[in-house]
């Protein structure tokens, strides 16, 4: 099958208390033992400059070992950051990341995400949304510990999905309202994944993303009275309470949700200690880099759920045509990059930190075990996996540059004339009426 290529790692990153525990070189040389031969990591600016986060991803990739790509995210807004927006597209990037929560750090408010929205679809650039209401989470969260509850399970107490379906809902309308595609990031609820199908049912050019983690994690972890055990699940949007999982992989399956993300966002015990007596400041996130393709296999295809072809649309092509590199990525044909790799239905995998290919001392699906085993991934023609063994080298990725106007876009501009034109004949009455 063609290789997987992940949309959403957060490999070498700086992320609010701390910096993730995977570089470039171990989180890339473990997604490819888990059969992921590219990534698209979220770049981070520098004091709201595109450019300098630009810069300082583009050297902290250098190591790389797979093939890769970058989104930006866009934390602040001025005349200089729409500026750098071109400049990042010039680059390479055709999707911007807005956040609706972790507030007061990467938090935007709408007036924000209208116009960045806005700059976007002026480039031909896909807005991405992290979809919960920090104001709210802000509050709940205050609340929590005023109640004396400053533990793991105060981080999902105070996230519940409703806050996720609100944030999903208000991102599409104004997605709506500026007329363009938009994708939501690591949909973890029901709430989300409605508002999702309501949109696309309605003809909305929605993508949801959901993740490794709350496809087959369900939310007991984070309630667990050992503080290690509880922090290693904590991540945001939480993993949600069964029944979220099967919901989700139910709408995979149906095309209501379209491609898998690991959301890689990996810290050790001791960076998740940091927020021993306050949950708030536990760094958020879960692994899942090296883990995305089996457990995708085991609980979907193995299961009967999906097709080895859906397998293949939902885990690597869909995103190559999200984001406009089909057909060198995201199939086997002449002239595709030869990113393949080979998948024993019949092999079993299990998941443990002590087996796994990269850092970190926790494994957020530590003891999953499964059918379906990557035994050979071949990387842009050359076999970096095989026989339980990697054969990788610092520096053989390649920065895959992503065009703009992927098919997301197109007839956008139709739509737009038949809305100013729908304008036309009111105001002429208006106009009519004044006169
Ligand atoms: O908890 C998470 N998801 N950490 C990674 C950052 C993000 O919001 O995607
Ligand atoms: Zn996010
Ligand atoms: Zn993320």
């Amino acid at each position: 099958m063609p290789g997987g290529i992940d949309p959403h790692t957060h490999l070498e990153t700086h992320f609010i208390y701390s910096d993730t525990v995977d570089d470039f070189f171990t989180g890339q040389a473990a997604a490819l033992a888990g059969g992921t031969t590219m990534n698209i990591n979220f770049a981070m600016p520098i004091n709201g400059s595109l450019t300098a986060g630009f810069e300082d991803f583009a050297k902290k990739a250098k190591k790389s070992c797979m093939d890769y790509g970058f989104h930006m995210a866009i934390t602040k807004w001025d005349e200089v950051v729409a500026k750098e927006m071109e400049i990042m597209v010039e680059k390479g990037i055709n999707s911007f990341k807005f956040f609706l929560a972790y507030k007061p750090a990467l938090m935007i408010n709408d007036e924000l995400l209208i116009r960045g929205m806005r700059k976007c679809k002026s480039l031909g650039a896909l807005p991405m949304v992290h979809a919960e209401n920090g104001d709210a989470i802000e509050e709940a969260a205050q609340m929590m510990i005023d109640l004396g509850i400053t533990g793991p399970e105060g981080h999902a107490l105070s996230r519940p999905p409703v806050l996720e379906g609100e944030a999903t809902a208000r991102a599409i309308r104004l997605a709506a309202f500026v007329n363009t595609p938009l994708y939501v990031v690591h949909v973890m609820s029901i709430d989300a994944m409605e508002e999702i199908a309501r949109a696309r049912q309605a003809g909305q050019r929605v993508i949801g993303e959901p993740i490794g983690a709350g496809l087959v994690l369900e939310e007991s972890g984070i309630f667990d009275p050992d503080f290690t055990t509880a922090a290693k699940y904590l991540m945001s949007p939480p993993i949600r309470k069964a029944g979220h999982d099967k919901a989700l992989q139910a709408a995979l399956s149906t095309g209501v949700l379209q491609l898998v993300g690991s959301d890689h966002c990996s810290f050790n015990s001791t960076q998740k200690a940091l927020g021993i007596d306050d949950f708030r400041k536990i760094p958020n996130g879960v692994n899942g880099i090296e883990e995305r393709m089996h457990v995708v296999w085991d609980s979907m295809v193995e299961s009967g759920l999906i097709t080895p072809s859906d397998y293949v649309r939902i885990t690597s092509t869909e995103c190559a045509r999200i984001f406009n590199i089909y057909p060198r990525k995201g199939a086997i044909l002449a002239g595709s990059d030869a990113d393949i790799i080979v998948l024993n239905p019949n092999a079993s995998f299990e998941i443990s930190a002590a087996t796994q290919h990269r850092n970190s001392d926790t494994n957020a699906f530590e003891g999953i075990s499964g059918k379906g085993k990557v035994e050979v991934t071949i990387a842009g023609g050359r076999v970096v996996w095989e026989g339980d063994e990697l054969k990788v080298v610092p520096g053989s990725g390649r920065y895959i540059e992503m065009p703009p106007f992927s098919y997301l876009f197109n007839g956008i501009d139709k739509a737009d004339a038949a809305y100013l034109s729908s304008l036309n004949a009111p105001v002429q009455r208006v106009k009519a009426v004044v006169a």
